[in-house]
């Protein structure tokens, strides 16, 4: 049985900062962003657009009533949850009104988990193969004001539906996945931004990706000539060019590393724009190079590289599926041009906004700018979500 992505939805906040403020007000080189990290734009959130409404919004731009009457099973990776015990799949199985006898649960492991759901969700549409399942990566990566980390924030997510005959990507069987007890990236369950070692966490990523890598090659005989594209996880683009180069195999034939090459870049476009979105990012990268790439081809083999930090990666393959144009949209860099420009002020203001509860647990917020869904307030600490205009 052939399994794989359905349909693709993206989502990210109405706001966004640009780079060169970013670097004149903390004395940086533009330079240092544009080239150093190949990083133009950060996606800021504010307080009232987190990872459910944003997850919600991926969600609703692909899905018909059919798919909600055949989803089963919702899970939302992330590793910025708003809550330690409520599942934030349920939010969004409710938001989006998902019939009822649905699993919905969430999954954590920094960056990497939405591979593993998306794992979960092929072995499940196996042995149920009239079931759909909703996968959302969704994620607010906040490092703090003037932290190593700050050039690295974003916002956003993205929505997966895993079925059988996908009209987009055909999963492959072959995966390979490695585990290593590091500490280059962790948040404590009492602070609301990570500890990061950001140079040892680039040099992990690199050696992760060298040896999965290579292990994969040599597990299941196959080299980078069978692949038209490889996507990486996109904590900041360059990284992920670095990687690119380490894999790259400059005896195969020049036009196979230009294909590959171009299709890279299709893939960084649109996390050049909006920055880190952890778990969604590779994801965000496939959406890019599918949305963008001149070159490929129903039939076309693409591989993955999904890195989480702590650490676990993985490599997996998929192949283009006829007609996988038709699921999407024009590239959507037009759509990021129409988010409001923050200053400085601005964005450490609407970034960093904690809500200011009383002493019953109840919060109101502004009226800041979001997709569809909103979270409207919090009452007896309950967190209280609906569509914006209702
Ligand atoms: N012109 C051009 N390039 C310049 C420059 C200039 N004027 N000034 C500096 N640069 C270059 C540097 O040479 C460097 O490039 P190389 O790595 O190729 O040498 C690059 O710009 C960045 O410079 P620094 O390393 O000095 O920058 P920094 O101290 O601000 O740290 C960072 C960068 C480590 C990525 C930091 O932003 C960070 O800690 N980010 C969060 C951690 C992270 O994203 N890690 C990635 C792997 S972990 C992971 O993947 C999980 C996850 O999503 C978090």
């Amino acid at each position: 049985m052939k399994i794989g992505i359905d349909k693709m939805g993206f989502a990210t906040s109405q706001y966004v900062l640009q780079m060169d403020d970013l670097a004149n007000s903390r004395g940086a080189d533009p330079e240092k962003f544009s080239k150093g990290l190949l990083l133009n734009a950060l996606s800021i959130a504010p307080i009232t657009d987190d990872i459910v409404t944003m997850g919600a919004s991926a969600a609703d731009s692909i899905l018909t009533e059919d798919d909600k009457e055949a989803i089963d099973m919702v899970i939302v990776a992330t590793e910025s949850s708003v809550d330690q015990s409520k599942a934030a799949a349920i939010y969004v199985h409710s938001l989006l009104e998902i019939q009822p006898f649905a699993r919905s649960v969430e999954m954590k492991e920094a960056c990497y988990s939405a591979t593993a759901a998306l794992d979960y969700a092929r072995l499940h549409v196996e042995k149920h193969p009239n079931s759909k399942v909703l996968v959302i990566a969704s994620d607010i990566a906040k490092y703090g004001i003037e932290s190593s980390g700050e050039s690295t924030q974003g916002a956003g997510s993205i929505a997966m539906l895993i079925s059988q005959s996908p009209r987009i990507l055909e999963l492959n069987d072959q995966t390979l996945a490695q585990t290593r007890d590091i500490m280059d990236f962790w948040r404590p369950n009492y602070s609301t931004t990570p500890y990061v070692n950001g140079r040892y966490s680039t040099t992990q990523y690199l050696d992760m990706l060298k040896s999965t890598w290579s292990e994969y090659q040599r597990r299941f005989d196959t080299s980078l000539a069978d692949f038209s594209a490889f996507c990486f996880h996109l904590p900041f683009p360059k990284l992920a060019l670095k990687g690119f180069n380490k894999i790259m195999d400059k005896s195969m034939p020049i036009d196979i590393q230009e294909k590959l090459k171009k299709n890279f870049e299709s893939s960084i476009l649109y996390s050049q724009q909006i920055g880190n979105i952890y778990t969604g990012s590779l994801f965000l990268g496939l959406l890019s190079l599918l949305e963008n790439s001149q070159n490929l081809l129903a039939g076309d083999q693409i591989a993955f590289f999904s890195y989480g930090s702590g650490a676990v990666a993985e490599i997996f393959t998929g192949k283009l599926v006829e007609g996988f144009q038709n699921q999407l949209q024009p590239s959507r860099l037009g759509e990021l041009k129409k988010r409001t420009v923050l200053s400085i002020s601005d964005y450490e203001h609407l970034f960093f906004e904690e809500a200011q509860l009383d002493e019953e647990g109840n919060a109101t917020f502004a009226d800041y700018e979001t997709g569809p869904f909103v979270l409207k307030e919090i009452r007896e600490h309950q967190r209280i979500y609906g569509r914006k205009n209702d």
